[in-house]
């Protein structure tokens, strides 16, 4: 059989990260210039090669360790396919985008290859967004521990989305943007470990209940609010939400220093808002901007530290 290939992008939060595990909303966006890569070809010897080259590593799913997300990805979809034992296979996974920085490596990675892998398995009804989304929270939840589920969603159905997570199932709404909505997303170069920051956060929350449901619920009305702007392409008021939603992320002690230095040499060159993007402490920023001073705004934040700049255009 040939060999079948599946891709996934990384994302960014737009508005609501942190407050979305607690049941509030959220909006996420695909970032599609950078990619997860699966390829799953049937294997010449007995049982399952997996090759990630960009970690170095080529090992058989029987040696894989517990926790280890491929490993984890591919046994869930025997699971889910009841193609047990799965046949010879060598899956290969690539990725550019950058690991442990808020972009979504990691649920990129497994949704690529789950999708490769049902569609390769001919299980036809495993490749739908929805089934590809949970099959890849599954993994998320070994990696992050309590996910709020916008991340493997929004990697699944590359659209802009509006999220909630409920029971007793998420609300997952696809946004129709009113583009074109320019944004710049800067990496501090920080290794921020969502697990760890999501973890303080709700140790925060354990010992302040009351301020942070406050914050929570301040996020919650900025990313209601947000959705409408997205919609109507109303980029003045996107802009404000952004700084507004930074302010509440600041008091959640998800900021950082590079962070905030990013920030404000984005709206001090020209920026309309700007804020961090994803679990924060290090990872991604980004910056809303019109097209005339994007090249300035760029240049800023390369002078300012940032490791590199994408442009992630909504329409
Ligand atoms: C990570 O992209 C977003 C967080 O809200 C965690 C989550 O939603 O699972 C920080």
């Amino acid at each position: 059989m040939p060999a079948t290939t599946a891709t996934a992008p990384g994302k960014i939060i737009l508005f609501g990260e942190h407050a979305v595990v607690y049941g509030r909303p959220a909006i996420a966006a695909p970032v599609t210039q950078v990619r997860a890569e699966a390829i799953v070809e049937d294997g010449e010897w007995a049982g399952i090669r997996l090759h990630a080259p960009d970690l170095g590593r080529d090992y058989w799913l029987s040696e894989a360790l517990e926790d280890d997300p491929y490993a984890r990805a591919v046994l869930l979809v025997a699971e889910t396919t009841r193609l047990d034992p799965l046949p010879n296979l060598s899956i290969t996974v690539r990725s550019n985008i950058p690991i442990a920085s808020g972009l979504g490596s990691g649920a990129a990675m497994a949704a690529a290859v789950i999708r490769a892998l049902t569609r390769h398995l001919g299980y036809l009804n495993q490749t739908t967004d929805e089934q590809v989304s949970a099959l890849t929270y599954q993994v998320e939840k070994l990696l992050h521990g309590t996910p709020s589920g916008i991340d493997n969603t929004v990697v699944a159905y590359e659209r802009p989305v509006f999220f909630v997570r409920q029971q007793p199932i998420n609300r997952i709404e696809t946004l129709s943007v009113k583009g074109p909505l320019r944004l710049l997303v800067a990496d501090t170069g920080v290794v921020s470990i969502t697990k760890d920051v999501v973890g303080d956060v709700r140790r925060q929350w354990q010992a302040e209940p009351r301020r942070f449901e406050q914050l929570f619920d301040h996020c919650s009305r900025v990313a209601q609010v947000a959705r409408r702007a997205l919609e109507n392409g109303d980029v003045g008021r996107l802009g404000q939400l952004m700084v507004e939603n930074q302010n509440y992320l600041r008091e959640m002690t998800v900021s950082s220093p590079e962070l905030e230095r990013l920030i404000g040499t984005a709206m001090a060159t020209g920026a309309i808002g700007a804020k961090l993007s994803g679990a924060g402490r290090g990872g991604n920023m980004i910056a809303l901007v019109e097209e005339e001073v994007e090249a300035a705004v760029r240049a800023a934040l390369v002078s300012a530290g940032a490791t590199n700049v994408l442009t992630s255009v909504l329409t």
